[in-house]
């Protein structure tokens, strides 16, 4: 019979050195938050290993994390919350979890983790598990090796058990200790119900220490991890930026060797957490690719592209310091340099859009070309039609926004403004510098500027001798 695991994730400490203005479970990172990582690894590590259910200690901001995590896994039935009132430390947001979650005490196991350790993944819940199943052991705590141990608590071996000493109870000797607790622990439930009521306050900081809950047992073990990186706890900025850093390359890094992906210098490139990129893109150097982002194979993006909640399909190019966010870039289709897709544009296969182009709720067919110094704002633009350099779609009245409609075929030349609302048939062509107020049927010509005279001999009336 498979083990029942209850896998608990403290979450109701307030962050302060973090100075973020937000309960820490919510501190961005990756274009998510720090307690989607523990949440990712736990849920992931219950589909393998056996069932259970993940239980939310939540205090500080109690309703924003709570509506947060609700309102990202609506789907998932097995969440459960318990309020911790008073942060009195994390061994008591460990008895405010049995208190509350009737189905905790009935797991076999009980895994406590961090929601400010956001790196460590569900291998690394499973490497811990072998370790107490193959040792047959009450609880282990996972713990790594601290270049700066500051702020840590330290691992202090001996005897048949281990002692857990916190920053702010350790002596100078045990301050030199590297060894340190990362937060991570898988423990028998047993174990924790036995022992939880004789955590005691009465030490330097008035806390109930869960880590106590070690020194009360034999069969219990450290685990002293390889790759550190994995166990960095979150309190400051410097280590979000850390952790941030850590997850984003190690991304990037599984992209390049098991997903085919190119990158030309990874450590310049930004790609977030929810990014999926296929085999035989190319990356460059500082392009920044957040949100449900997707790029097909083949695609291009060059420096300098931001791009978020975007598709971007097979074989696209976006050139250099172009910025896109909630659009769709069909099959082949070129962008940029220097352009700007805004939410809503569709750009259709084999189109161009070129430098100094914005676009919004523009859909666009194949075949379009919108080269140079234009805005395609409310419009949808038939099959091959080319718009001419600084054309413009006058959108809006001061108070409404109206459509464009351009049909298949159709030359539109340079300097033009349409004046929504606006319907041109197929196939028409539109002099250059025309102001186009009035609709189009299929095939017509329209014209709409003064008209220009010529008076032989008049210049130099107009040009000044120096
Ligand atoms: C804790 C460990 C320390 C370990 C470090 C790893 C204790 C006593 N210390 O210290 O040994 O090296 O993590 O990163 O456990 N929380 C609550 N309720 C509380 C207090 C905290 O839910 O009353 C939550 C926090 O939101 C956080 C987690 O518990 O997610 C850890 O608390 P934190 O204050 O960050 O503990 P550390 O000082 O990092
Ligand atoms: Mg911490």
């Amino acid at each position: 019979m498979s083990d029942s695991f209850g896998l608990v994730i403290l979450a109701a400490g307030q962050g302060t050195r973090l100075q973020l203005n937000l309960p820490k479970p919510l501190a961005p990172i990756m274009g998510k938050k720090l307690v989607d990582f523990p949440i990712k690894a736990g849920l992931s590590f219950l589909e393998k290993n056996g069932t259970g259910f993940l239980g939310f200690v939540t205090g500080y901001g109690r309703e924003e994390v709570e509506s947060y995590i609700n309102k990202s896994y609506s789907s998932q039935s097995n969440f459960h919350y318990a309020f911790q009132e008073k942060q009195l430390g994390t061994g008591d947001a460990l008895r405010s979890y049995f208190a509350n979650i009737p189905e905790a005490k009935k797991q076999t196991y009980t895994i406590v983790l961090c929601a400010d350790v956001p790196v460590m993944e569900d291998i690394d819940i499973e490497e811990l598990y072998r370790f107490v199943k193959e040792n047959n052991l009450e609880g282990a705590a996972a713990t790594f090796s601290a270049e700066n141990p500051f702020g840590y608590g330290r691992i202090i071996r001996g005897g048949k058990g281990f002692k857990i000493v916190e920053e702010k109870e350790a002596s100078d000797e045990e301050k030199k200790v590297t060894e340190v607790n990362s937060g991570f622990y898988i423990i028998k439930t047993e174990y924790i119900l036995k022992n939880i009521d004789s955590l005691s306050s009465s030490n330097n900081t008035g806390e109930f220490y869960l880590t106590d809950l070690f020194s009360q047992g034999e069969s219990v073990q450290p685990l002293l991890v390889e790759d550190a990186s994995r166990y960095i706890g979150v309190n400051d900025l410097r280590q979000l930026e850390i952790a941030d850093r850590t997850i984003r390359v190690r991304k990037m890094k599984r992209m390049r060797d098991e997903g085919g992906v190119r990158f030309i210098d990874l450590s310049h490139t930004y790609v977030e957490d929810d990014v999926s990129i296929e085999n035989g893109a190319l990356i460059y150097p500082n392009s920044f690719i957040s949100g449900k982002t997707t790029i097909k194979s083949g695609a291009v993006i060059e420096t300098g592209s931001v791009i978020k909640d975007s598709v971007i399909e097979e074989g696209v190019e976006v050139k250099a310091y172009s910025h896109l966010e909630k659009v769709i870039v069909r099959k082949d289709a070129h962008v940029g340099p220097f352009a700007r897709l805004r939410e809503g544009s569709d750009i259709g296969s084999e189109s161009k859009i070129g430098n100094f182009v914005e676009t919004k709720k523009a859909v666009l067919s194949k075949g379009v070309k919108v080269s140079h110094l234009s805005y395609v704002g409310d419009a949808e633009i038939g099959e091959n039609s080319n718009l001419g350099c600084g054309f413009i779609t006058c959108n809006y009245d001061g108070a409404n926004k109206h459509k464009t409609k351009i049909g298949k075929g159709c030359f539109i030349g340079s300097d033009s403004q349409m004046i929504a609302p606006l319907n041109i048939g197929d196939e028409c062509y539109v002099a250059s510098g025309s102001t186009i107020s009035k609709d189009l049927p299929d095939g017509a010509f329209g014209i709409g500027r003064a008209r220009q005279e010529v008076k032989e001999g008049m210049a130099k009336r107009f040009i000044k001798k120096k």
